[in-house]
């Protein structure tokens, strides 16, 4: 995976614990999170009726979608056994600068 495929989306000061943005990158909507510290990065539109994930519930690593309440967890993009009306995210590997607090992301995603 080469250096340039990352992109700058956001800054660490636009997160806060257990706090959610949404971001583009390629085109594709994509919403990051930040638990116990960490920044993840998953699909922001949900795979059941395309509810906006970042406007959901984020308790832990679990992300519940704000229509239907899918739960996804934010590590890996993957769909609860509890909730299986919707299919597994892309998540996203994300690298945080640590001098400048920049958060890139590797727009190529991949599904569990
Ligand atoms: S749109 Fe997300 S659970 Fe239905």
């Amino acid at each position: 995976m080469s250096e340039e495929q990352f992109q700058k989306v956001a800054n660490k000061d636009d997160l806060k614990e257990g706090g959610m943005l949404k971001v583009e990158a390629n085109g594709k909507q994509i919403v990051l999170s930040m638990v116990e510290g960490k920044v993840y990065a998953i699909d922001e539109i949900c795979t059941h009726e395309q509810g906006p994930l970042h406007e959901g519930e984020l308790n832990g690593y679990d992300l519940k979608c704000p229509w239907h309440y899918a739960v996804f967890d934010v590590r890996n993009g993957k769909v609860s056994d509890a909730t299986v009306w919707a299919t597994n995210l892309n998540s996203y590997v994300v690298k945080v600068d640590e001098t400048s607090g920049d958060i890139l992301i590797n727009p190529n995603g991949k599904k569990m």
